[in-house]
This record gives C-alpha cells, structure tokens and sequence, in this order.
C-alpha cells in the first residue's frame, strides 16, 4: 500500500493515526504463515513507548488476534502470544477505550486490562457459535455484519450492524398512532 506513509515499508505494521479526536494505534499480530498471532516483546515495546506519549488521550488499539479465550475451541487454538503482557500493560492507561480485534467472525465483547475488548462480526462468513468444548471447526452464513464506533460527548459509543435488505424502516409514530414503548 505505497500511498499510505504511515504503514512504512518493512517490519511490523504497527502505526498511530493522530488526526481524530481518538487516537488510534494499529497493532500488528501476524506471525506469518500460521493462523495464531502474537505480541512478542519487539511489538509490545513500540506500543509502550506510544501508549506513554499521550498518557491522558481517548485511544482505541486495533488488531487482529483478540486477546482474549472466546469459548469458542477452535479458534482459541489460534489465539494471540503475548496477552498476558498486553492487559498487564494496558491495565496502566485508563485513556484505552476499546481494543477492537477481528479473527473470530462473531461480535464478541470482555472486559481486558480495564478497558473493553471486543471482536468484530465479520462481513463475510461467521464462526459457528458453539461452545460446546472440542466442537469442530464450522462456519455460518449468518448475516455479515459490522460494527461502528461513535466518539459523541467524550465516550465511545460501539453500534454493532447487520447487512443486508430489510423491511422498513417504518416511522414508530404516525399521525393518528404511536407503536413506542
Ligand atoms: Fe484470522
């Protein structure tokens, strides 16, 4: 991706956006050629040295690898390396409001370090959800799905949306009728 500077060129991608009222910081948990990620102490170092830049700031860490066990067996087997050192570092900054991660194509939410850390649905196929122990390695076609993360009144406000074609929308109230609770 040439045209975006702030990916660099070689090494881990790892990056702060500075240009919104949230600061962002991408974190990179790729260990290439397997399906598990990590934080290894190279990565978690770049993000100490970050995350101490601007100690007080609304920031929200993004990656693939949640770092977090799901319930969900097969796809923890491709969990993150390295979380443990990651909640003990985040636990130090109460500026984190989210740590939003991918990888288990479900919505998925736990508290982590003293912030909120979360998997997006994806917006192609879903894991099963299954959390019977050992339950094989499935996938659904439940709607794709996505989530959407609104800085309003100095918090983040996580909105969480389903694609597709639906019915409405139809207004709640109308002039001779009301269907509001
Ligand atoms: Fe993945």
């Amino acid at each position: 991706m040439p045209s975006h500077d702030y990916l660099g060129r070689e090494g881990f991608i790892q990056y702060t956006l500075e240009a919104y009222p949230v600061r962002l910081i991408g974190l990179d948990t790729l260990v290439s050629g397997e399906g598990h990620g990590e934080l290894c102490t190279k990565r978690l170092i770049w993000l100490a040295a970050r995350l101490a830049e601007q100690p007080t700031r609304p920031t929200l860490l993004f990656m693939h690898h949640p770092p977090f066990v799901t319930g969900i067996d097969h796809m923890d087997a491709k969990g993150l390396t390295g979380a443990h050192k990651l909640e003990a570092l985040v636990r130090d900054y109460p500026n984190i409001e989210r740590i939003l991660c991918g990888h288990v194509h479900r919505p998925i939410f736990r508290r982590f370090g003293g912030t909120i850390a979360s998997c997006c649905p994806s917006t192609a196929h879903q894991s099963e959800l299954n959390l019977a122990g050992h339950a094989s390695a499935a996938f659904v076609m439940e709607p794709p799905g996505y989530q959407l993360h609104l800085w309003k009144d100095g918090a983040l406000i996580t909105h969480t949306g389903v694609m597709g074609t639906y019915d409405g929308p139809y207004a709640f109230r109308t002039a001779d009728r009301s269907i509001e609770g």
